[in-house]
């Protein structure tokens, strides 16, 4: 036993602050990412904030034989799956690169961990499995939903291809967390969410109107069934979804075999109460411009999170306030997030 867990996509947005939570429990990450979406930067960062170095290689996970040497030396006990393609509009214009990228990857990761007697997987999934769902809030139970992007039709496949390997090999231990919307950043202001380009979430959007970088939010409809009209969604802090990464962790060592978890609060917030709540973290209004619904959009999800509290002892702690707070605080110390770092030709793209 050690306590090693590769963490691949540790670079990236929940990455960085899960090997944060993880260091801060013990565990020691082996970040693998080959920063398409990511800076170097942040695994620096995420030193700072630990003070602990962290065995980082830039690889891609597509690449068969440096994933074979990867797990040869560092023999982890656990795999955190955070590496993948996750823009559903892109997903949607370039399927291929989605499909071949998640799935693959995700595919060699496990070829590896079997190969290296690595049996402990939790994989990042997400709440877009539920597609447009008959009933809130949503329990791990909820039927899967049609789901109408390439995006997420790659993480549905991935839950059914891990629950397939762990019903082949009774030693496999798997577990699925499915995220709801993660936003906000660590305390610090030194890690956060970093998109390249015009951001295609609300929350780093109206971080962008509140530093002054953008005019005005673009709210996508307020003609839904909801309170206000306006989108409603479960805003998860990103430390706190962290910390259910450890709980999983956790759970890992009890073979658990099969694991399904949703990660968020319970609550859900409107376009409009978040945007409000952002006004209040940065103490000063933020102009929004109501247009039409974003093709694909759904208008209320929120989760029941009572399984992972009673079967993980995780809950999450932080509100609206804090995960508003925190990001106004990552965006106004780093108004160019990490500053530019290259970004690599997606997989498989048209020019290749
Ligand atoms: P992110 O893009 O910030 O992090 C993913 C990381 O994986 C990036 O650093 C990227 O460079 C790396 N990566 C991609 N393909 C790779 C490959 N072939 N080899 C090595 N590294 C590779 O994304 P995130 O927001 O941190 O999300 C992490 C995971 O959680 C993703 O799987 C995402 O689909 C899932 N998820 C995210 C959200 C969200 O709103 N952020 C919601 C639900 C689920
Ligand atoms: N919205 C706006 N303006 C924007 C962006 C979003 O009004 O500029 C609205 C949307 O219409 C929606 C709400 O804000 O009502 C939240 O939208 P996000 O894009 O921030 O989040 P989604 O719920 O659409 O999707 C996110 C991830 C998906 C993931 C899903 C569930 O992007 O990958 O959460 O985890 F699957």
């Amino acid at each position: 036993m050690n306590n090693k867990v590769i963490v691949a996509g540790g670079a990236g947005y929940i990455g960085s602050h899960t090997m944060v939570e993880l260091i801060n429990e013990g565990y020691e990450p082996i970040c693998i990412d080959n920063l398409y979406n990511s800076s170097p930067e942040a695994v620096k960062r995420v030193e700072i904030i630990t003070g602990k170095k962290i065995r980082f290689y830039e690889a891609d996970l597509l690449n068969k034989p440096i994933l074979h040497d990867i797990f040869k030396e560092e023999r982890p006990e656990s795999v955190i799956m955070f590496a993948g393609y996750k823009a559903v509009g892109e997903s949607v214009e370039k399927p291929l690169p989605y499909y071949y990228n998640n799935l693959i990857s995700l595919m060699n990761v496990c070829d590896e961990m079997k190969k290296n007697g690595c049996r402990n997987i939790i994989f990042s999934s997400s709440a877009t499995v539920y597609g447009d769902p008959e009933r809130v809030p949503l329990t791990e139970e909820s039927p899967d939903g049609r789901v109408t992007n390439p995006y997420g039709r790659t993480k549905s496949m991935i839950e059914k291809i891990l629950a397939d390997i762990q019903k082949a090999d009774k030693d496999m231990n798997v577990v699925l967390l499915r995220y709801f919307n993660p936003i906000g950043a660590h305390e610090s202001g030194l890690i956060g969410e970093d998109p390249q380009g015009i951001p295609n979430n609300l929350v780093p959007y109206v971080a962008q109107v509140a530093v002054g970088k953008r005019e005005a939010v673009h709210v996508f409809g307020n003609d839904y069934d909801t309170p206000d009209g306006t989108g409603v969604r479960d805003y998860i802090h990103v430390v706190d979804l962290a910390r259910g990464h450890v709980a999983a962790l956790r759970k890992l060592k009890e073979n658990p075999g099969l694991k399904i978890y949703n990660l968020g609060t319970g609550n859900g917030y409107s376009v409009l109460e978040v945007i409000k709540a952002y006004e209040r973290a940065c103490g000063h209004e933020i102009p929004y411009v109501i247009e039409g619904r974003r093709p694909g959009d759904i208008a209320t999800s929120y989760c029941d999170p009572q399984k992972a509290f009673l079967e993980m002892g995780w809950k999450a702690e932080l509100g609206i306030n804090d995960m508003c707070m925190d990001s106004y605080r990552w965006q106004s110390m780093n108004p160019e997030g990490y500053g530019d770092y290259a970004h690599p030709p997606i997989a498989l793209s048209e020019e290749s």
